[in-house]
């Protein structure tokens, strides 16, 4: 959620802001807005909606004032409708700040502000961080002070940047929960912040990865550390790793492609002729377990419950798999010979994260499956494996989940083998399948082409029920998942076999079942399923190697030997299926609306 950035230097502050937040942009873009500051002016430009708004403003208000230091924000609305008012910066009488997470007590901060005379102007949580610290500063006379003290108060997640022209030289810098990252540009006397690193390769000489509690203040003369004892500096990558359309419409469109080439990446050196083995955990890891608990949210935690089943069938470990946002709070018992695995593409998802420090508090071992190395769940977690899907744009995921569901195969593989549970035969099996999924993934023409011509049948009705059986239940969770977030058509998935036991009284000719029907796992099953929802007039529409009479339309997959190679075909299908509806309903496919790419408040 929200991305925030700060600079101090020579470099003209706008224009480094402005990129920065271009490489937050897609994890909030209800709003976006800058706070620019030097010894005789402080300016404050903000837009709503896309950050191309806040651009045009700046271009077009002919400032030419060269300004010292800066901080910069894009939203994604958490409290306040998405307004001018409600984006950050937030201002008091003089002090400016931008603010990444949540502050729960805002409400009785608020009061007691408000009872001693502050004025509010927007419905956001953040404005009271700029009227508490002005309410000590002009008591105290002292920013630093002020600040701290601030922070004292706050609860909730968050990290922020704050500015004053009492202290028009420095940049206030505390995280508690939220990420930021502080560090020292390429030239003398500049520093800059970011909520991720992307904004920073290439300006940088080192960073600092701040951990919760640390905060400090910034100048042109250096960073000082209010706990030096937290700091740790490191290095980013000296280039930066662009993603860009490459001639697809859309990065959702690019990314469905790129999932054939991602997965070999993914497989690489862990996927040996005979056997599995990773790198970042040996066989020691699996002493002393007996059961795996897996904890995501969204497309990730479709992902761990298809990995359930898999570990389940494939290492035979009792494998449970919860919500983040649910775990959390249910008081969960936790023995020590449980695995803890958490899943998520960004690293940064504040339940998910929130979860995984649960259970090492616990004593639990745990891994993160993961795209982003540095994030903060690979920072917290015992053993981290890298997805290696490359940057994902598309705030739908695409490519994460496919690379998410091999390592994760290939983890239940790793663990039948060390546990040798597993027959040579099935083994064998597994590893040819496995390398058979770059194909499967391929997207075909004639598949794209026939999601094309159907996405028009299916712009109306009262609702979408995605159904399947075994991995292809959360393949269908998926599957309406998608088609939600990006078309805001109502869509359910659900366990075929589970539709006669209440949703089936929904069926109709306006209700459209999409129906996974694998060749090789409960295809009798299935089909029994779905010809239930016929008899009932559902419109059903088919995906299978098989043909299939009573369908109202179908798409035909390529006969596979593994049902697994049927799940990526599949996959495949049902998102181009989505992505092709909301074209035509003319949705912004890589930035619905109300989303963000990265859920940083809980
Ligand atoms: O970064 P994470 O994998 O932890 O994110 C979890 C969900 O927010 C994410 O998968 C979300 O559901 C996607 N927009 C789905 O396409």
């Amino acid at each position: 959620m929200c991305g925030i950035v700060g600079y101090i230097g020579k470099q003209k502050t706008v224009n480094i802001l402005l990129d920065g937040l271009k490489e937050l942009e897609y994890r909030g873009y209800d709003s976006a807005g800058v706070a620019l500051l030097n010894q005789n002016k402080i300016s404050v430009y903000k837009a709503l909606g896309k950050l191309n708004n806040l651009e045009e403003k700046i271009n077009t208000s002919n400032d030419n004032e060269s300004y010292d230091l800066g901080i910069g924000h894009t939203r994604w609305a958490t409290h306040g409708k998405p307004t001018e008012l409600n984006a950050h910066p937030h201002l008091g009488e003089y002090s400016y700040v931008v603010h990444n997470g949540i502050i729960e007590n805002y409400k009785e901060l608020k009061d007691e502000l408000i009872s001693h005379g502050h004025k509010f102007v927007s419905q956001t949580d953040t404005e009271v961080i700029v009227h508490l610290f002005e309410y000590y500063q002009n008591s105290l006379n002292s920013c630093q002070e002020a600040f701290e003290k601030t922070v004292e108060r706050l609860e909730g997640a968050y990290s922020i940047l704050l500015i004053s022209k009492a202290c028009p030289e420095n940049i206030f810098f505390f995280k508690h929960g939220s990420p930021l990252i502080v560090a020292h540009g390429m030239n003398e006397g500049e520093v800059l912040f970011a909520s991720s690193d992307a904004p920073l390769i290439g300006l940088c000489k080192d960073v600092v990865y701040l951990e919760d509690e640390c905060g400090g203040v910034a100048s042109k003369e250096g960073i000082v550390f209010f706990d030096e004892s937290q700091v740790q500096w490191g290095s980013l990558p000296s280039s930066k790793q662009f993603a860009q359309k490459e001639g697809y419409r859309f990065f959702m469109e690019k990314e469905i492609y790129e999932q054939s080439n991602v997965v070999s990446d993914t497989m690489l050196g862990r996927l040996q002729d005979q056997s599995i083995t990773f790198d970042e955990f040996d066989a020691s890891l699996i002493q002393g377990i007996n059961e795996i608990k897996i904890c995501a949210c969204g497309t990730s935690y479709h992902a761990g419950i298809t990995a359930s089943y898999l570990f389940e069938r494939l290492a035979k470990v009792k494998c449970s798999v919860e919500i983040a946002s649910e775990f959390r709070y249910k008081e969960p018992l936790l023995t020590k010979d449980t695995l803890f695995i958490v899943i998520s593409q960004s690293g940064e998802t504040a339940d998910t994260l929130e979860a995984l420090k649960m259970a090492k508090k616990n004593g639990l071992k745990s891994i993160v499956v993961c795209n982003v190395d540095n994030s903060s769940m690979t920072r917290v977690a015992d053993h981290s494996v890298l997805t290696r899907a490359g940057i994902e744009k598309g705030v739908a995921s695409t490519k994460a989940f496919s690379t998410q569901v091999v390592v994760l195969w290939m983890m239940a593989l790793y663990f039948a083998q060390q546990k040798k549970v597993l027959s040579q035969e099935a083994m064998h099996t597994e590893l040819h399948a496995l390398r058979e999924v770059p194909s499967s993934l391929l997207v075909l023409d004639k598949v794209h082409e026939k999601t094309r011509r159907l996405s028009k049948r299916y712009l109306h009705g009262h609702g979408f029920f995605f159904i399947g059986r075994d991995v292809f239940f959360p393949l269908a969770l998926e599957g309406a998942l998608k088609l939600k977030e990006i078309s805001y058509l109502h869509a359910e998935g659900y366990p075929a076999g589970e539709m006669k036991h209440g949703p089936i009284a929904l069926a109709d000719p306006e209700l459209f079942t999409i129906a996974l029907m694998p060749q090789h796992l409960l295809y009798d099953k299935i089909k029994s399923n779905v010809e239930e929802l016929s008899a009932r007039d559902s419109t059903i529409c088919a995906i299978s190697p098989l043909s299939f009479d009573l369908a109202d339309d179908f798409i035909q997959t390529n006969v596979k030997d593994h049902y697994m190679l049927e799940f990526f075909e599949m996959l495949v299908v049902l998102q181009l299926l989505s992505m092709e509806i909301s074209v035509r309903l003319g949705n912004d496919v890589d930035m619905p609306r109300n989303l963000a790419k990265s859920v940083t408040v809980e």
